[in-house]
């Protein structure tokens, strides 16, 4: 193999970042079916959100190993998922294979990427993916661009408030006897290198404030129209005795060593954020409740015409009916 072809090939995959070389580890921790966070908080807040209907087409952005796939299927869905990373896809495609379709390809390129591209999506989800993601408004943009006109967009993520990787933590007041969470930075985004895992280069996360994330939608045209928050799991289901050797971006709660008080931010304080915004098609100004209306209603001289014009004075152009 020439050196020119190795180069090539050791070469990150388009989007990727960092996270095919952390696939096994990464795969370790959320296992078959997902982690205990994604299983009890993640996952149910994003199926609350998006309320899928049987029958709809749904992209999953930053799909991974596709943990969200089997909950997805089971609801009758037409599922599709896109990951930056070649070797998380294909375990995908082991597992979840049969009755989904997976890509590798970068989340800011869905309207060049073959199988998405001109696809018409009802949802995109980004389960915990969003963050790993930069920039949003290329993502937004790209997934917007392989939306249907009417669609909805759910992202679920570790909460932006409150758990800024590496700026924010618990502390313990012992005057008052009160654990407490300090965020030390929240309105500035910020790109921040996760901890090392099985001695590979760090994957980053990409601090943003709440608006950031609301306006990116709103500007390609998702409006926010309902939003989740949700507690860590109660300290009993909390992973402490095991703790994984290295930490994923789901902060896993409360460090040992703060003392549990009874106003314990586990329960107070949010540990994913979830939202959803949805799309709608232009209202039909002409013609608003079919032809029966519109016979009753024929434009005479003088009368303007649409529902627009009835209701500013203004022409809006030709009559179409
Ligand atoms: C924390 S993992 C979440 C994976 C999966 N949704 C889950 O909950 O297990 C973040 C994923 O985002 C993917 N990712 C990051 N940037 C990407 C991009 N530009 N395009 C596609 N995928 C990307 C990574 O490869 C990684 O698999």
């Amino acid at each position: 193999m020439s050196a020119r072809a190795g180069r090539s090939r050791r070469r990150a995959p388009r989007g990727d970042c960092g996270w095919d070389r952390v696939a096994g580890w990464y795969d370790g921790w959320v296992g078959q079916r997902g982690s205990r966070y994604h299983r009890a908080l993640a996952i149910p807040a994003l199926l609350d959100l998006l309320r899928p209907q049987p029958g709809e087409a749904i992209l999953d952005v930053g799909a991974g190993q596709g943990v969200l796939a089997p909950y997805l299927l089971g609801e009758g869905v037409r599922y599709t998922g896109v990951d930056a990373s070649p070797r998380l896809i294909s375990i995908a495609r082991r597992r979840h294979g049969a009755g989904a379709r997976f890509f590798v390809g970068d989340a800011r390129e869905l309207d060049r990427l073959p199988g998405v591209a001109g696809q018409r999506f009802d949802a995109a989800v980004f389960l915990l993916s969003v963050q790993d993601m930069d920039p949003l408004d290329a993502v937004l943009r790209s997934v917007a661009s392989v939306c249907a006109s009417e669609a909805r967009i759910v992202l679920v993520m570790t909460h932006p408030a409150f758990r800024q990787p590496r700026h924010s933590g618990w502390g313990y007041d012992p005057s008052r006897k009160l654990a407490y969470r300090r965020a030390d930075a929240y309105l500035s985004p910020m790109s921040v290198p996760m901890k090392s895992v099985a001695g590979c280069a760090p994957t980053r996360s990409h601090h943003r404030p709440i608006g950031g994330y609301i306006n990116g939608l709103a500007t390609v045209g998702f409006t926010v129209d309902a939003m989740t928050e949700l507690p860590d799991l109660p300290g009993s289901q909390r992973r402490s005795s095991r703790r994984p050797s290295v930490q994923p971006d789901v902060p896993l709660g409360i460090p040992p060593g703060v003392p549990p008080t009874p106003a314990m931010g586990s329960q107070e304080i949010p540990l994913l954020l979830g939202l959803r915004a949805v799309r709608r098609a232009p209202p039909r100004l002409l013609n608003p409740r079919g032809p029966e209306r519109s016979a009753r209603h024929r434009v005479r001289p003088g009368e303007p015409r649409s529902a627009a014009e009835r209701l500013t004075g203004v022409s809006t152009g030709p009559a179409t009916r």
